[in-house]
């Protein structure tokens, strides 16, 4: 048991830990059972290390710009301070649609409409909502994986169940096959979740992958629930997204697209996204957002809008730093035997060491030995042990430094 950082030792910490166990069994069975994050295990070991070189949770080092913060403190000082609409302030509904028709050029043949957007208190409220609205208790999600371990773990807190479809590796690239998600399929599979590019593997959807997922869950009457969180990291230089459902769907399809701020605009510490998903559906969503946090506050909606409008200047900057991040770790643990990895996407590097089965063991010897902190591909889900990810999306010195320490520490035995 780690108490305050430090290993537990005395007698105060033992009946602390019969405390927490008693604790334990008064919660529901639900809230007990949600899991621990297997990056937040290794983070704790390493978490204030004089030195190291933290690139082991999904964020970049730049903080949000400054007018994105004007806007939030001008909304403040002018007394924006009240409650607001459920579903967003309008003037961010109608950005967020804007934005859209400038990433993909209109859907079903018009202009996105502001009334498919909610805005949401984070990425991941947003995909809490896309379970309550898809599935209920004892249905199934299919989660593609290695994956992102929160979208399992919500799926299990609303009391469904993830059912997790290994994708399959090679260095050419991570492949996912749409007859292993159809073999997976059960009475009571609801969803299927798609992280297109995905954290952590930066597998990136073709248009022809994403064509056999809609075909799969128009057959079977499944919805798709559709991160698209880092769909502008795209290193596609002739692209301004990468390929998306938006020019697939059809009106009558069930597919549920969850985004963030966090990503684009370097707003992690924010807690802002939004849910887009047929209008008919609006009213369960308002229902949803009312019940959970009854609306995010306007000072961050209205720094939200800032991002969407004058952003794009600082997000084409932010990824073009990106990819000389991604040119720096490619090519430096391309040279160290016994790695192997596929071309990275997201702002992720998914790397296999050779004879490491026990990648949190290993991760945890990396911050000893070598200062660098990395997530352990065992929190990912089946078909990640042995993996390692690494987030690019940082000064190019730093990773430079990152992969000099981490060749050393992995050339040793
Ligand atoms: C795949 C994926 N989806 C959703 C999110 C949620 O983002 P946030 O809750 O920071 O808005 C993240 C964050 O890391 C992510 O990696």
């Amino acid at each position: 048991m780690i108490v305050a950082g430090r290993a537990a030792a005395s007698e105060t910490d033992v009946t602390i830990d019969q405390d927490s166990a008693a604790w334990r069994q008064r919660l529901s069975a639900r809230a007990a059972a949600a899991p621990a994050s297997g990056i937040a295990e290794v983070m704790r070991h390493g978490f204030g290390r004089a030195g190291i070189i933290p690139l082991w949770v999904g964020e970049g080092d730049l903080p949000t710009a400054r007018p994105i913060c004007d806007a939030a403190a001008q909304s403040l000082a002018r007394g924006e301070t009240f409650y607001m609409p459920q579903p967003g302030i309008p003037e961010l509904r109608q950005a967020l649609a804007a934005y859209h028709d400038r990433l993909y050029g209109g859907l079903f043949g018009q202009a996105f409409p502001a009334d498919r957007f909610f805005v949401t208190g984070s990425g991941m409220q947003a995909i809490q909502i896309a379970i309550t609205l898809a599935t209920g208790p004892d249905d199934e999600v299919l989660v593609p994986t290695p994956a992102w371990p929160n979208f399992h773990a919500a799926v299990g807190v609303a009391g469904a169940r993830a059912v997790e479809v290994p994708m399959h590796f090679s260095p050419s690239g991570w492949r996912l096959d749409i007859d292993d998600l159809k073999a997976a399929i059960t009475p009571n599979t609801k969803a299927i979740f798609v992280n297109s590019p995905s954290n952590p593997t930066g597998w990136t959807a073709s248009e022809e992958n994403l064509r056999g997922l809609l075909r799969l869950a128009r057959d079977n009457g499944l919805w798709i629930i559709a991160d698209e969180v880092y769909s502008r990291f795209t290193y596609d230089t002739q692209r301004l997204a990468t390929p998306s459902l938006h020019a697939l769907v059809a009106p009558d399809d069930r597919v549920l697209f969850v985004n963030t701020f966090s990503k684009n605009w370097a707003m992690t510490g924010w807690r802002i996204g939004w849910v887009e998903a047929p209008p008919a559906v609006g009213p369960a969503i308002e229902n949803l957002i009312q019940y959970a946090t009854s609306g995010v506050a306007v000072f961050m909606q209205r720094a939200a809008v800032c991002a969407l409008n004058e952003g794009e200047s600082r997000l084409a900057a932010l990824m073009e730093r990106t990819r000389k991040g991604r040119d720096i770790v490619v090519e430096a643990l391309g040279k160290i035997q016994g790695i192997s990895f596929a071309s990275p996407g997201a702002f992720y590097l998914f790397f296999r060491i050779d004879g490491v089965t026990d990648s949190t063991a290993y991760a945890t010897a990396l911050i000893e030995d070598a200062n660098v902190g990395l997530a352990p591909g065992s929190a990912f889900g089946a078909g990640g042990d042995g993996f390692f990810r690494l987030c690019f999306a940082r000064d190019p010195e730093t990773l430079a430094l990152a992969c000099s320490r981490l060749a050393d520490r992995i050339a040793r035995p």
